[in-house]
């Protein structure tokens, strides 16, 4: 996803049940999922990008039909022929093993192809893609590249929509995407403290179904106790950090994060507005009126880690959050739940939001587990060149598919990154 959330699978051939239709159901899907998305665009948004992480609709949609082209038909279709020869230029997003790609910044340039030869790409690539998996008759590393394809579709299917919100928030207009009506006048449920005892724990993927190669190998780690909490940091917690001064206060932040946020004029967490006394809030439903009881939402690591040292706490690490998790059910407010906007909790599990809603910022730097091996060939620059200077984000969040996210799912942005839906758990040490 990135640069926005680049994330590789591990290699899996051991699929105890294929299921040739089953497979072909899951590619048409995906496929048709990330063309609803943009039903609600004018022909005008799909050529937009208004900063350079974001990219235009019409590059995702022909970037994640690229991937197809490139990994899938091109090595394993003998009679496949390219649909356009310099489409591996326009949309190849980074790898650079597999040749020069146009600058990121500026695919927003690109007036052709046109939205429609973009959705013929797509066209044609699909029939290719079904002739190619009714030639599948077992795992193999074609069916994991598919797989691995179809997760990259749903990862730019979730950048879709922060890059379309982003373009949205700079234009007077406010335009809505969609509306929508999740629950507003819940106050969110009491914060509580879990205890989580010391001890030598395991973290990372092993169960059977797709993983990412960043969540292995499944390893051990030493955990102190520590404690977290039972809910996100809410939009009037955080305003009370706002208005307490807490952007032009230096002993909160870290040295990065204090000069990131006044070279950048923050103020606020993205997105948040203050027109004539009052804080408003862009979402994909428009500008509205702050709801203090949500998640706050569109902070950057730093203001996290800052609003945490100002409660005088400090932000889990990812294997705290992921221990916490994995005994927990894969649910809540995620895309599929059609809010496109995180909600108040309602106060009904013992500990809450960790799937949906916001992404949330660890303290841990993303690093390769111990163990970890890159995959083979281009593939390997999916996701192994970015484990340096980012930060991991786990949980998903309001806009991520509901059968993308899992307990050992890491993501990852830069410290400084905002326009994804990123928000807080607060954590500390317990007893040990
Ligand atoms: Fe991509």
């Amino acid at each position: 996803m990135p640069v926005a959330a680049s994330t590789a699978p591990a290699p899996r051939e051991d699929e105890p049940d294929f299921d040739q239709a089953r497979i072909l159901a899951e590619y048409r899907t995906i496929r048709n999922d990330t063309e609803s998305l943009c039903q609600p665009l004018a022909i005008e948004d799909y050529g937009i990008q208004s900063m350079p992480d974001v990219s235009p609709p019409k590059w995702h949609l022909a970037h994640t039909t690229w991937f197809f082209e490139t990994f899938l038909l091109m090595p394993f279709l003998p009679e496949y022929r390219v649909f356009h020869p310099q489409f591996g230029y326009l949309f190849n997003s980074y790898y650079e093993t597999v040749g020069s790609f146009f600058p990121r910044a500026q695919r927003g340039l690109l007036s052709r192809p046109t939205v429609g030869e973009v959705y013929r790409y797509r066209q044609y690539v699909d029939r290719a893609m079904e002739a190619l998996i009714a030639t599948l008759h077992q795992p193999d590393t074609t069916l994991s590249r598919i797989k691995l394809g179809l997760n990259h579709e749903q990862q730019h299917q979730e950048l879709l929509l922060t890059d379309i919100k982003y373009n949205f928030a700079l234009n007077p207009l406010r335009p809505v995407y969609l509306q929508r009506t999740e629950p507003r006048c819940c106050r969110p449920s009491t914060l509580k403290w879990l205890d989580y005892p010391a001890g030598v724990r395991a973290i990372g993927h092993q169960t059977k179904g797709f993983a990412f190669d960043n969540e292995t190998p499944r390893h051990a780690v030493y955990l102190g106790a520590c404690r977290l909490a039972s809910r996100l940091v809410s939009n009037g917690e955080f305003l009370e950090f706002v208005e307490a001064g807490g952007y032009r206060r230096a002993e909160h932040w870290l040295s990065d994060g204090w000069a990131a946020g006044r070279q950048k004029g923050w103020q606020a967490p993205l997105y948040w507005e203050n027109i004539d006394g009052a804080w408003w809030l862009m979402t994909l439903a428009g500008l509205r009126r702050l709801d203090e009881h949500e998640p706050v939402c569109h902070v950057s690591f730093y203001e996290a880690d800052a609003y945490a040292r100002w409660r005088g706490k400090r932000l889990p690490s990812e294997a705290e959050w992921e221990v916490a998790a994995e005994s927990q059910p894969v649910e809540g407010n995620l895309r599929n739940a059609g809010y496109l906007h995180p909600v108040a909790t309602q106060g009904k599990q013992t500990i809450e939001q960790l799937y949906g809603d916001v992404w949330e910022w660890t303290q841990s730097p993303y690093r390769p587990y111990p163990g970890f091996r890159a995959l083979q060939g281009p593939l390997g620059e999916y996701n192994g060149k970015f484990m340096c200077n980012q930060i991991v984000l786990r949980g998903g969040s309001c806009v991520t598919p509901k059968d993308h996210i899992r307990p050992t799912y890491r993501n990852f942005f830069y410290p400084a990154d905002r326009w994804q839906f990123s928000g807080i758990r607060l954590a500390d040490d317990g007893q040990n």
